[in-house]
């Protein structure tokens, strides 16, 4: 396996309207959705991004799929930096680079029917019209939609929210991707069909050698489908090891909480909030030293000064805490 994606100090800075305070000081303030965030992903690999609400998953998974520029640091694919990708190498890139919408109603033009969703895509790619119809048949055969001369003419209302996800996973597969950038695959599905749709996502995964980033709150979630997974707070990872290590020995305070909330988890339960005081601060003015400081029941001294980094605890496991032993 070779590396795919490579995530280095990627920072994401909101600019947001000053107060009459801020301009006479010549504050310029900022909304830092992401903070210095870095990782690799391996070709075929499939990790999760874990987090409460605002930590900036989504902001992640929108700079990785060059949706968005960064504020500063970089995201290279096969050794590319994707900031500098134009015209006929950005349009490849746009190509194997695929996101997975949380919503279908948002991801599904109400007034097209299937068949032009599906078509959509390979139009845009400047697909031969005479391959359209083997290509689309193709997709729905993996994306597991029997029927396809009864789906392709409806349009989404006639379809059930099942039915919908798998037509929106067949619209981001249908130009062959390398990787998937799932943002909250299930959230808008009914519980009893979401471990259908990611036992689908998983399958194919394995059929057609994608890489995928899951991106979710829900713990439950990114066990079933990633064997790596990142947790994420304010801006920045605070965790990153091996799915089954990290539910089952997680090592920082802010993961421990997460875990506590989900002692079993499972994608057909949903679940209630975290038992940790407080709620994540505001991502303009991110707490001193540890970002997490406030929040944690072990904090000492230290943490409100000093920003831990992420370091190894463990061979493929690291750790933002400074009362984790490093490996
Ligand atoms: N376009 C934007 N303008 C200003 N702030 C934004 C914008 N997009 C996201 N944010 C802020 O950045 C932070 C991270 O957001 P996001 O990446 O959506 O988090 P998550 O997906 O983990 O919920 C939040 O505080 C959010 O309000
Ligand atoms: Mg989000």
């Amino acid at each position: 396996m070779g590396r795919l994606i490579t995530v280095d100090d990627l920072k994401k800075h909101y600019p947001v309207s000053r107060s009459l305070k801020e301009m006479v000081n010549g504050e310029r303030p900022a909304v830092r959705a992401l903070d210095g965030v870095s990782f690799e992903l391996e070709e075929r690999e499939s990790i999760g991004l874990l987090g409460e609400s605002g930590c900036g998953k989504t902001t992640t998974g929108r700079l990785i799929l060059k949706l968005e520029e960064p504020t500063s640091g970089s995201v290279t694919v096969d050794g590319q930096p994707i900031a500098r990708l134009k015209g006929k190498a950005l349009k490849e890139f746009r190509k194997q680079a695929q996101l997975v919408f949380q919503n279908p109603f948002d991801a599904l033009n109400p007034r097209l029917t299937m068949e032009q969703s599906l078509s959509e895509p390979l139009i845009n790619a400047g697909a031969p019209k005479a391959e359209f119809s083997d290509r689309i048949a193709a997709v729905m055969k993996q994306a597991r939609l029997p029927r396809i001369k009864e789906v392709l003419p409806k349009y989404p209302h006639q379809l059930s929210g099942g039915q919908l996800q798998r037509i929106v996973l067949a619209r981001a597969l249908i130009l062959g991707p390398r990787f998937i950038v799932a943002d909250e695959p299930v959230s808008m599905l009914d519980v009893s069909v979401r471990a259908d749709i990611l036992n689908l996502m998983r399958d194919i995964q394995r059929e057609s050698s994608l890489s995928a980033i899951y991106i979710s709150h829900d713990l439950a979630l990114v066990r079933y489908v990633a064997k790596r997974t990142l947790v994420m707070y304010l801006g920045r990872i605070v965790e990153d090891g091996p799915t089954e290590e990290i539910v089952l020995r997680p090592q920082h305070p802010y993961t421990k909480a997460l875990i506590a909330a989900v002692p079993v988890p499972r994608v057909d339960q949903d679940r209630g909030p975290l038992p940790i005081k407080g709620n994540v601060p505001d991502a303009r003015r991110p707490p001193s030293g540890c970002r997490f400081h406030d929040r944690c029941p072990i904090a000492i001294a230290r943490c409100s000064v000093e920003d831990p980094a992420l370091l190894p605890s463990a061979p493929g496991h690291r750790v933002a805490c400074h009362l984790v032993a490093k490996a």
